[in-house]
Protein backbone atom coordinates (compact mmCIF):
# COMPACT_ATOMS: atom_id res chain seq x y z
CA UNK A 1 0.00 0.00 0.00
CA UNK A 2 1.44 3.67 -1.01
CA UNK A 3 2.46 5.29 2.48
CA UNK A 4 0.42 8.36 1.72
CA UNK A 5 -3.01 5.97 1.81
CA UNK A 6 -2.12 4.10 4.67
CA UNK A 7 -4.28 6.09 6.51
CA UNK A 8 -7.48 5.73 5.26
CA UNK A 9 -10.20 3.16 5.65
CA UNK A 10 -10.38 -0.41 3.83
CA UNK A 11 -13.72 1.23 1.20
CA UNK A 12 -11.72 4.25 0.54
CA UNK A 13 -8.36 2.53 -0.52
CA UNK A 14 -10.59 -0.09 -2.84
CA UNK A 15 -11.57 2.69 -4.71
CA UNK A 16 -8.74 5.28 -4.45
CA UNK A 17 -5.55 3.16 -4.03
CA UNK A 18 -3.55 1.54 -7.54
CA UNK A 19 -4.95 4.14 -9.70
CA UNK A 20 -2.89 5.45 -12.74
CA UNK A 21 -4.14 8.02 -15.48
CA UNK A 22 -3.03 8.44 -18.86
CA UNK A 23 -2.69 11.73 -20.81
CA UNK A 24 -5.82 11.75 -21.43
CA UNK A 25 -7.00 12.15 -17.81
CA UNK A 26 -9.51 9.76 -17.89
CA UNK A 27 -11.56 9.55 -14.64
CA UNK A 28 -12.30 6.00 -15.07
CA UNK A 29 -8.99 3.55 -15.40
CA UNK A 30 -8.49 2.85 -19.42
CA UNK A 31 -7.73 -0.96 -19.87
CA UNK A 32 -4.17 -1.03 -21.52
CA UNK A 33 -4.39 -3.77 -24.47
CA UNK A 34 -0.70 -4.40 -25.47
CA UNK A 35 0.99 -6.80 -25.75
CA UNK A 36 4.20 -4.90 -25.56
CA UNK A 37 5.59 -1.20 -25.15
CA UNK A 38 7.77 0.90 -26.62
CA UNK A 39 11.30 2.66 -25.47
CA UNK A 40 12.57 5.84 -26.56
CA UNK A 41 15.90 4.55 -26.93
CA UNK A 42 18.20 1.59 -27.17
CA UNK A 43 19.21 2.96 -23.64
CA UNK A 44 16.19 3.02 -21.93
CA UNK A 45 14.81 -0.55 -23.44
CA UNK A 46 18.06 -2.16 -21.99
CA UNK A 47 17.29 -0.17 -18.06
CA UNK A 48 13.46 -1.54 -18.70
CA UNK A 49 15.11 -4.79 -19.29
CA UNK A 50 17.35 -5.15 -16.87
CA UNK A 51 14.87 -3.79 -13.77
CA UNK A 52 17.19 -0.73 -12.92
CA UNK A 53 14.59 1.92 -14.32
CA UNK A 54 10.82 0.83 -13.54
CA UNK A 55 8.22 1.13 -16.42
CA UNK A 56 6.57 -0.95 -19.07
CA UNK A 57 7.99 -3.66 -21.18
CA UNK A 58 6.23 -6.44 -22.16
CA UNK A 59 2.30 -7.56 -20.53
CA UNK A 60 3.74 -10.95 -19.62
CA UNK A 61 5.06 -9.07 -16.45
CA UNK A 62 4.46 -5.73 -16.68
CA UNK A 63 1.05 -4.08 -18.04
CA UNK A 64 -0.77 -1.05 -16.54
CA UNK A 65 -4.18 -2.43 -15.83
CA UNK A 66 -2.12 -5.60 -14.10
CA UNK A 67 -0.16 -3.10 -12.05
CA UNK A 68 -3.39 -1.44 -11.02
CA UNK A 69 -5.02 -4.25 -10.11
CA UNK A 70 -1.77 -5.40 -7.78
CA UNK A 71 -1.53 -2.14 -6.26
CA UNK A 72 -4.78 -2.16 -4.98
CA UNK A 73 -5.19 -5.69 -4.08
CA UNK A 74 -1.88 -4.90 -1.57
CA UNK A 75 -3.14 -2.31 -0.09
CA UNK A 76 -6.63 -4.26 0.73
CA UNK A 77 -4.14 -7.31 1.96
CA UNK A 78 -2.03 -4.64 3.86
CA UNK A 79 0.84 -6.32 2.07
CA UNK A 80 4.06 -4.57 0.94
CA UNK A 81 3.51 -6.41 -2.70
CA UNK A 82 1.43 -8.32 -4.87
CA UNK A 83 2.04 -10.19 -7.91
CA UNK A 84 -1.02 -11.18 -10.39
CA UNK A 85 -1.66 -14.81 -11.95
CA UNK A 86 -3.99 -16.16 -14.37
CA UNK A 87 -5.90 -18.37 -12.15
CA UNK A 88 -5.94 -19.20 -8.85
CA UNK A 89 -4.14 -22.40 -9.34
CA UNK A 90 -1.65 -20.96 -11.05
CA UNK A 91 -1.34 -18.38 -8.17
CA UNK A 92 -0.18 -21.64 -6.14
CA UNK A 93 1.87 -23.03 -8.72
CA UNK A 94 4.28 -20.25 -8.85
CA UNK A 95 4.31 -20.25 -5.23
CA UNK A 96 5.43 -23.65 -5.53
CA UNK A 97 7.71 -23.17 -8.25
CA UNK A 98 9.31 -19.79 -6.76
CA UNK A 99 10.09 -20.88 -3.16
CA UNK A 100 11.01 -24.43 -3.49
CA UNK A 101 12.97 -26.68 -4.86
CA UNK A 102 13.40 -30.29 -4.96
CA UNK A 103 13.45 -32.43 -1.48
CA UNK A 104 11.72 -29.71 0.36
CA UNK A 105 8.34 -30.50 2.12
CA UNK A 106 5.39 -28.88 2.53
CA UNK A 107 2.98 -29.12 5.31
CA UNK A 108 -0.83 -28.85 4.50
CA UNK A 109 -4.13 -30.04 5.25
CA UNK A 110 -6.53 -31.98 3.94
CA UNK A 111 -8.98 -29.70 4.01
CA UNK A 112 -8.14 -28.01 1.01
CA UNK A 113 -9.57 -27.13 -2.43
CA UNK A 114 -9.26 -30.52 -4.41
CA UNK A 115 -7.49 -29.09 -7.59
CA UNK A 116 -4.67 -27.67 -4.64
CA UNK A 117 -4.70 -31.43 -3.71
CA UNK A 118 -4.55 -32.54 -6.72
CA UNK A 119 -1.19 -29.95 -8.21
CA UNK A 120 0.39 -31.23 -4.60
CA UNK A 121 -0.18 -35.62 -4.58
CA UNK A 122 0.05 -35.22 -8.82
CA UNK A 123 2.71 -32.95 -9.79
CA UNK A 124 4.52 -31.51 -7.25
CA UNK A 125 5.67 -34.73 -6.10
CA UNK A 126 6.76 -35.66 -9.74
CA UNK A 127 9.35 -32.70 -8.69
CA UNK A 128 10.74 -34.38 -5.94
CA UNK A 129 8.69 -32.39 -3.34
CA UNK A 130 7.32 -34.16 -0.22
CA UNK A 131 3.63 -32.95 1.04
CA UNK A 132 2.65 -34.19 4.39
CA UNK A 133 -1.15 -33.71 5.41
CA UNK A 134 -2.14 -32.46 9.36
CA UNK A 135 -5.11 -31.54 10.61
CA UNK A 136 -6.18 -27.83 9.73
CA UNK A 137 -7.73 -27.33 13.22
CA UNK A 138 -4.94 -28.52 15.25
CA UNK A 139 -2.14 -26.24 15.57
CA UNK A 140 -0.29 -29.24 17.53
CA UNK A 141 -0.57 -31.23 14.59
CA UNK A 142 1.60 -28.75 12.68
CA UNK A 143 4.32 -27.97 15.32
CA UNK A 144 4.39 -32.09 15.16
CA UNK A 145 5.02 -32.51 11.22
CA UNK A 146 7.86 -29.82 11.32
CA UNK A 147 10.80 -31.72 10.37
CA UNK A 148 14.24 -30.82 8.60
CA UNK A 149 12.95 -30.24 5.10
CA UNK A 150 9.89 -28.30 5.94
CA UNK A 151 9.67 -25.29 3.73
CA UNK A 152 6.24 -24.27 3.61
CA UNK A 153 2.79 -24.14 5.69
CA UNK A 154 0.31 -23.94 3.17
CA UNK A 155 -3.44 -23.45 4.23
CA UNK A 156 -6.84 -22.28 3.51
CA UNK A 157 -9.05 -20.62 6.24
CA UNK A 158 -11.90 -21.51 6.04
CA UNK A 159 -11.67 -24.30 4.24
CA UNK A 160 -13.88 -25.52 1.35
CA UNK A 161 -15.69 -27.04 1.62
CA UNK A 162 -16.10 -28.01 5.14
CA UNK A 163 -15.16 -24.33 6.21
CA UNK A 164 -12.89 -25.49 9.04
CA UNK A 165 -10.68 -22.82 10.37
CA UNK A 166 -6.86 -22.72 10.66
CA UNK A 167 -5.66 -20.52 13.65
CA UNK A 168 -3.43 -17.75 11.66
CA UNK A 169 -1.94 -16.63 14.90
CA UNK A 170 -0.72 -20.17 16.52
CA UNK A 171 0.11 -21.58 12.81
CA UNK A 172 1.50 -18.98 12.02
CA UNK A 173 3.94 -18.73 15.01
CA UNK A 174 4.70 -21.90 14.93
CA UNK A 175 6.00 -21.66 11.02
CA UNK A 176 7.90 -18.18 12.21
CA UNK A 177 9.96 -20.02 14.99
CA UNK A 178 10.74 -22.84 12.60
CA UNK A 179 11.84 -20.61 9.60
CA UNK A 180 9.21 -21.94 7.60
CA UNK A 181 7.24 -19.60 5.63
CA UNK A 182 3.15 -19.88 5.65
CA UNK A 183 0.83 -19.40 2.73
CA UNK A 184 -3.13 -18.85 3.35
CA UNK A 185 -5.62 -18.70 1.05
CA UNK A 186 -7.96 -16.03 1.25
CA UNK A 187 -10.37 -16.71 -1.03
CA UNK A 188 -13.58 -17.68 1.15
CA UNK A 189 -13.30 -14.66 3.37
CA UNK A 190 -11.20 -11.91 0.62
CA UNK A 191 -9.22 -8.53 2.75
CA UNK A 192 -12.83 -7.42 2.92
CA UNK A 193 -13.00 -10.10 6.06
CA UNK A 194 -10.18 -11.09 6.66
CA UNK A 195 -6.38 -10.13 6.60
CA UNK A 196 -3.82 -13.05 7.05
CA UNK A 197 -1.28 -10.56 7.23
CA UNK A 198 -2.02 -8.85 10.56
CA UNK A 199 -0.93 -12.17 11.98
CA UNK A 200 2.57 -13.94 11.45
CA UNK A 201 1.41 -14.96 7.99
CA UNK A 202 3.89 -14.63 5.37
CA UNK A 203 1.89 -14.56 2.21
CA UNK A 204 -1.93 -14.63 1.14
CA UNK A 205 -2.98 -16.21 -2.15
CA UNK A 206 -6.15 -15.44 -4.30
CA UNK A 207 -8.38 -17.28 -6.62
CA UNK A 208 -9.86 -13.64 -7.97
CA UNK A 209 -12.06 -16.02 -9.91
CA UNK A 210 -14.13 -15.98 -6.63
CA UNK A 211 -15.27 -12.75 -4.92
CA UNK A 212 -12.47 -10.33 -5.73
CA UNK A 213 -14.16 -10.11 -9.00
CA UNK A 214 -17.83 -11.28 -7.18
CA UNK A 215 -19.24 -11.45 -10.68
CA UNK A 216 -18.56 -14.85 -12.18
CA UNK A 217 -16.91 -13.57 -15.19
CA UNK A 218 -13.31 -13.59 -15.56
CA UNK A 219 -10.32 -15.65 -13.44
CA UNK A 220 -7.63 -14.74 -11.80
CA UNK A 221 -5.54 -15.07 -8.83
CA UNK A 222 -2.58 -13.19 -7.12
CA UNK A 223 0.13 -13.49 -4.24
CA UNK A 224 1.04 -10.99 -1.78
CA UNK A 225 3.42 -9.86 1.13
CA UNK A 226 6.77 -8.53 1.54
CA UNK A 227 8.48 -8.12 -1.80
CA UNK A 228 11.48 -10.16 -0.77
CA UNK A 229 8.86 -13.51 -1.06
CA UNK A 230 6.95 -11.72 -3.67
CA UNK A 231 10.09 -11.08 -6.12
CA UNK A 232 10.07 -15.16 -6.59
CA UNK A 233 6.91 -15.68 -7.46
CA UNK A 234 7.30 -12.66 -9.82
CA UNK A 235 10.07 -13.88 -11.02
CA UNK A 236 7.80 -17.14 -12.15
CA UNK A 237 5.12 -15.53 -13.69
CA UNK A 238 7.96 -13.71 -15.68
CA UNK A 239 9.56 -16.38 -17.02
CA UNK A 240 6.98 -19.50 -17.33
CA UNK A 241 4.24 -16.95 -17.92
CA UNK A 242 1.16 -17.54 -16.38
CA UNK A 243 0.54 -14.10 -16.29
CA UNK A 244 -2.99 -11.96 -15.58
CA UNK A 245 -4.41 -11.11 -18.69
CA UNK A 246 -4.74 -6.86 -19.06
CA UNK A 247 -9.05 -7.62 -19.32
CA UNK A 248 -9.55 -9.79 -16.56
CA UNK A 249 -7.21 -6.95 -14.22
CA UNK A 250 -9.31 -4.39 -15.21
CA UNK A 251 -12.52 -5.99 -14.57
CA UNK A 252 -11.17 -7.30 -11.17
CA UNK A 253 -9.55 -3.90 -10.01
CA UNK A 254 -13.01 -2.40 -10.90
CA UNK A 255 -14.79 -5.20 -8.80
CA UNK A 256 -12.73 -4.38 -5.43
CA UNK A 257 -14.48 -1.09 -5.34
CA UNK A 258 -17.37 -3.10 -3.91
CA UNK A 259 -16.02 -5.86 -2.23
CA UNK A 260 -16.73 -4.16 1.15
CA UNK A 261 -20.38 -4.08 0.72
CA UNK A 262 -20.70 -7.24 -1.20
CA UNK A 263 -18.97 -9.14 1.19
CA UNK A 264 -21.46 -7.65 4.33
CA UNK A 265 -24.24 -8.70 2.22
CA UNK A 266 -23.10 -11.92 1.28
CA UNK A 267 -21.93 -13.10 4.93
CA UNK A 268 -25.46 -11.41 6.12
CA UNK A 269 -27.96 -13.63 4.04
CA UNK A 270 -25.38 -16.65 4.39
CA UNK A 271 -25.95 -16.25 8.26
CA UNK A 272 -29.86 -16.13 8.14
CA UNK A 273 -29.98 -19.47 5.92
CA UNK A 274 -27.42 -20.69 7.78
CA UNK A 275 -29.60 -20.04 10.62
CA UNK A 276 -32.71 -21.80 9.10
CA UNK A 277 -31.24 -24.96 7.45
CA UNK A 278 -30.44 -25.60 11.24
CA UNK A 279 -33.71 -26.09 12.30
CA UNK A 280 -34.34 -27.76 9.06
CA UNK A 281 -36.15 -31.29 9.92
CA UNK A 282 -33.64 -32.71 6.71
CA UNK A 283 -30.55 -31.43 7.56
CA UNK A 284 -28.60 -32.78 10.15
CA UNK A 285 -25.78 -30.78 10.24
CA UNK A 286 -24.83 -26.97 8.84
CA UNK A 287 -20.70 -25.77 8.78
CA UNK A 288 -20.69 -22.32 9.15
CA UNK A 289 -18.03 -20.27 11.09
CA UNK A 290 -21.08 -17.42 11.72
CA UNK A 291 -23.32 -19.57 13.83
CA UNK A 292 -22.47 -20.04 17.25
CA UNK A 293 -22.80 -24.09 16.72
CA UNK A 294 -19.61 -23.91 14.55
CA UNK A 295 -17.19 -25.57 16.88
CA UNK A 296 -14.66 -22.62 16.23
CA UNK A 297 -16.88 -19.98 16.27
CA UNK A 298 -15.07 -18.08 19.03
CA UNK A 299 -11.58 -18.40 16.55
CA UNK A 300 -13.85 -17.08 13.73
CA UNK A 301 -14.84 -13.91 15.92
CA UNK A 302 -10.91 -13.55 16.40
CA UNK A 303 -9.90 -13.53 13.26
CA UNK A 304 -13.03 -12.66 10.94
CA UNK A 305 -15.01 -9.75 10.97
CA UNK A 306 -17.72 -12.24 9.75
CA UNK A 307 -18.96 -15.37 8.73
CA UNK A 308 -18.22 -15.38 4.81
CA UNK A 309 -20.86 -16.34 2.28
CA UNK A 310 -20.21 -20.21 1.96
CA UNK A 311 -22.60 -22.38 4.32
CA UNK A 312 -22.70 -26.20 3.91
CA UNK A 313 -24.62 -28.95 5.36
CA UNK A 314 -25.64 -32.78 5.19
CA UNK A 315 -28.57 -34.05 4.39
CA UNK A 316 -30.17 -36.72 6.89
CA UNK A 317 -29.61 -40.17 5.35
CA UNK A 318 -29.23 -43.95 6.33
CA UNK A 319 -26.33 -44.64 4.07
CA UNK A 320 -24.26 -42.73 1.51
CA UNK A 321 -25.97 -44.48 -1.38
CA UNK A 322 -29.48 -43.07 0.22
CA UNK A 323 -27.18 -39.22 1.39
CA UNK A 324 -26.22 -39.27 -2.67
CA UNK A 325 -29.64 -39.93 -4.26
CA UNK A 326 -30.60 -37.22 -1.88
CA UNK A 327 -28.29 -34.63 -2.43
CA UNK A 328 -29.05 -34.86 -6.26
CA UNK A 329 -32.43 -34.93 -5.57
CA UNK A 330 -31.76 -31.30 -3.72
CA UNK A 331 -29.45 -30.12 -6.41
CA UNK A 332 -32.12 -30.93 -9.20
CA UNK A 333 -35.14 -29.45 -7.58
CA UNK A 334 -33.40 -25.79 -7.27
CA UNK A 335 -35.06 -22.82 -9.57
CA UNK A 336 -32.85 -20.36 -8.46
CA UNK A 337 -29.47 -21.50 -7.11
CA UNK A 338 -27.11 -22.26 -9.75
CA UNK A 339 -25.92 -25.96 -10.67
CA UNK A 340 -22.15 -24.83 -11.37
CA UNK A 341 -19.07 -25.29 -9.47
CA UNK A 342 -17.38 -21.79 -8.89
CA UNK A 343 -18.31 -20.24 -5.81
CA UNK A 344 -18.00 -16.11 -5.73
CA UNK A 345 -21.07 -14.53 -7.55
CA UNK A 346 -24.08 -12.34 -6.92
CA UNK A 347 -25.70 -15.43 -7.89
CA UNK A 348 -26.01 -18.13 -5.48
CA UNK A 349 -24.79 -21.53 -6.23
CA UNK A 350 -25.29 -24.80 -4.95
CA UNK A 351 -22.99 -27.76 -5.42
CA UNK A 352 -22.20 -31.45 -4.40
CA UNK A 353 -18.92 -31.32 -3.62
CA UNK A 354 -17.79 -35.27 -3.50
CA UNK A 355 -19.05 -35.47 -7.02
CA UNK A 356 -17.93 -32.60 -8.23
CA UNK A 357 -14.95 -29.85 -6.92
CA UNK A 358 -13.64 -33.02 -4.80
CA UNK A 359 -15.25 -35.60 -7.20
CA UNK A 360 -11.42 -36.42 -8.61
CA UNK A 361 -9.12 -36.66 -5.53
CA UNK A 362 -8.67 -40.51 -4.18
CA UNK A 363 -11.49 -41.99 -1.98
CA UNK A 364 -8.53 -41.73 1.00
CA UNK A 365 -8.45 -38.08 0.51
CA UNK A 366 -12.15 -37.44 0.39
CA UNK A 367 -12.19 -39.15 3.66
CA UNK A 368 -9.24 -37.42 4.95
CA UNK A 369 -11.26 -33.81 4.23
CA UNK A 370 -14.16 -35.19 6.22
CA UNK A 371 -16.28 -34.88 2.67
CA UNK A 372 -19.47 -37.15 2.50
CA UNK A 373 -21.64 -37.93 -0.11
CA UNK A 374 -24.40 -35.95 2.10
CA UNK A 375 -22.56 -33.05 1.80
CA UNK A 376 -23.90 -29.84 0.20
CA UNK A 377 -22.05 -26.79 -0.50
CA UNK A 378 -24.25 -23.36 -1.08
CA UNK A 379 -22.19 -20.25 -2.27
CA UNK A 380 -24.98 -18.04 -1.21
CA UNK A 381 -25.70 -14.70 -3.46
CA UNK A 382 -27.19 -11.51 -3.14
CA UNK A 383 -30.78 -12.48 -4.17
CA UNK A 384 -33.40 -11.88 -1.67
CA UNK A 385 -33.07 -13.96 1.01
CA UNK A 386 -36.52 -15.42 1.59
CA UNK A 387 -36.09 -16.31 -2.49
CA UNK A 388 -33.61 -18.21 -1.42
CA UNK A 389 -35.07 -19.86 1.40
CA UNK A 390 -38.71 -21.07 -0.43
CA UNK A 391 -36.24 -22.13 -3.07
CA UNK A 392 -34.05 -24.37 -0.97
CA UNK A 393 -37.30 -25.59 1.50
CA UNK A 394 -39.23 -27.08 -1.67
CA UNK A 395 -36.28 -29.31 -2.75
CA UNK A 396 -35.88 -30.37 0.49
C1 LIG B 1 -10.18 -22.09 -2.08
C2 LIG B 1 -9.79 -22.10 -3.53
N1 LIG B 1 -8.51 -21.86 -3.87
C3 LIG B 1 -8.11 -21.86 -5.16
C4 LIG B 1 -9.02 -22.09 -6.17
C5 LIG B 1 -8.51 -22.11 -7.59
O1 LIG B 1 -8.80 -20.93 -8.24
P1 LIG B 1 -8.97 -20.77 -9.84
O2 LIG B 1 -10.22 -21.52 -10.20
O3 LIG B 1 -9.07 -19.29 -10.02
O4 LIG B 1 -7.77 -21.37 -10.46
C6 LIG B 1 -10.36 -22.31 -5.87
C7 LIG B 1 -11.33 -22.54 -6.97
O5 LIG B 1 -12.46 -22.91 -6.74
C8 LIG B 1 -10.76 -22.32 -4.52
O6 LIG B 1 -12.03 -22.54 -4.16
Amino acid sequence: MTDSKKHLGFETRAIREGTMRSSFGEHSEALYLSSSFVFDDAEEAARRFQNIEPGMVYSRFTNPSVQMFEQRLASLEEAEDCVATASGMSAILAVCLGLLKSGDEIVTTGSLFGATIQLFDNFMVKFGLSIKYVDLTKPEEWQAAIGPATKLFYLETPSNPLTQLGDLQAIGAIARNAGVITVVDNCFCTPAIQQPLRFPIDLVLHSATKYIDGQGRVLGGAVAGPKALVDHVRAVVRTCGPSMSAFNAWVLHRSMETLALRMKAHSESALALATWLEQHPSVSRVFYPGLPSHPQHALAMRQQSSGGAIVSFELKANDEVQAQERAFQLVNAVNIFSRTGNLGDTRSIITHPASTTHGRISEEARARAGIRQSLIRLAVGLENIEDLKADLSQGL
